[in-house]
């Protein structure tokens, strides 16, 4: 069976899913819409599709089995709702959207409408971040520290925070993520968020430059999370999770993983591809009808905007703020 594919959204991770999809061999991109017509022709040019004239012409079942969602996340409106009332399945990017009442009521759709989907957690899929869980089972974290510097965007929505949602929940997400999928559910969060660079370099920018975060996970563990987009010198992330026997260090976005205890000494760099393994697990998952090897469905991407969405609450009142425990706990 070949899996037929739509687009929506023609900029630079729709560009990456589609060079990463040309590479699968089940999967075949028939459409590509984008607001932008221009960016749209060049993408379905680069796969040889055809061009859609609005999101909801592309939204049809009978030219697609699966649809990419790659708006941005201030531009889905209900997409994802639509798509799966129409029996169609979605892969749709992270984060998934700037506020949890939207992304609630779109995902009791996708789960009432049976579809399969996929959510752009990306880095799960390293082998290394999957030997971290493993050796994580079992062992009890004490103190998580994490940071992720230097990533921006070129776009201008990126940087007004009615649109991009800021730093944390656009980039350091991923970083957020992780710790939830290795460690498990945040409890609550407090957060501060600096503005005093990002005018310099943008005036029209209404993101924060600057986060430091600290939280408390269910099982009793803390932790901090220290972020900014403005750092042209030193551009890494890193989780270090601390346990009374053991220590894991996550580097590189999770393609490093180190492993200390009295027996071990690793360190292992990953040679995948973690956008492959996403896109053809979810492919596949179309294709066999079975969504077990899809690694974050849209319930526990919601999980993981919650934590944002918290931290930014938090840093207006001040105070600790819970994080706001809706969805399925995350997989084993
Ligand atoms: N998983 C990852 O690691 C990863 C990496 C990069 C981006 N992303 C996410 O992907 C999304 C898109 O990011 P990007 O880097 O491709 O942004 P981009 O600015 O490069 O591209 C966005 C595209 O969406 C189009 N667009 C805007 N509104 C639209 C609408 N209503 N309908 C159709 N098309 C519309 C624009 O014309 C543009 O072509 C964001 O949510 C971002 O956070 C995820």
């Amino acid at each position: 069976m070949t899996v037929k594919i739509g687009m929506i959204g023609a900029g630079g991770i729709a560009r990456h899913h589609l060079n990463t999809l040309s590479k699968i061999p089940l999967a075949q991109v028939v459409g590509v819409f984008d607001v932008n017509r221009e960016s749209a022709e060049r993408a379905a040019a680069s796969v040889g599709a055809r061009v859609a004239d609005s999101a909801d012409a592309l939204l049809n079942r009978s030219d697609i089995d699966a649809v990419f969602i790659c708006t941005p996340q201030f531009a889905r409106d209900d997409l994802e709702a639509v798509a799966a009332g129409r029996g169609i399945h979605l892969f749709v990017e992270k984060p998934l959207g700037l506020e949890l009442d939207s992304v609630r009521r779109k995902e009791k759709a996708i789960r009432e409408a049976g579809v399969l989907h996929s959510v752009g957690y990306v880095l799960r899929y390293y082998d290394t971040v999957q030997q971290a869980k493993h050796y994580l089972q079992g062992r009890t974290v004490h103190l998580v520290q994490a940071y992720r510097f230097g990533t921006s965007h070129p776009a201008a929505w990126w940087r007004q925070q009615h649109q991009s949602g800021g730093h944390l929940a656009d980039a350091v997400t991923h970083q957020v993520d992780l710790i939830r999928y290795l460690v498990g559910e945040y409890r609550d969060v407090s957060a501060r968020f600096g503005r005093s660079a990002i005018g310099e370099l943008y005036p029209d920018a209404t993101i924060a430059d600057a986060g430091a975060v600290s939280f408390t996970l269910e099982s009793g563990a803390v932790g901090t999370i220290t972020e900014s987009c403005i750092s042209p010198f030193n551009g890494e992330s890193e989780i270090k999770l601390f346990g009374p026997d053991f220590y894991v260090q996550l580097s590189g976005n999770g393609k490093t993983v180190t492993i200390i205890d009295k027996e071990r000494h690793v360190t292992i760099t990953s040679k995948r591809d973690p956008s492959y393994e996403q896109d053809k697990a979810f492919v596949e998952a179309v294709a066999s009808g079975s969504g077990d090897s899809i690694l974050c469905g849209y319930a526990d991407g919601m999980r993981t905007l919650a934590f944002a969405l918290a931290a930014h609450r938090s840093a207006e009142s001040g105070g600790a703020v819970p994080v706001e425990d809706e969805g399925p706990p995350v997989m084993a």
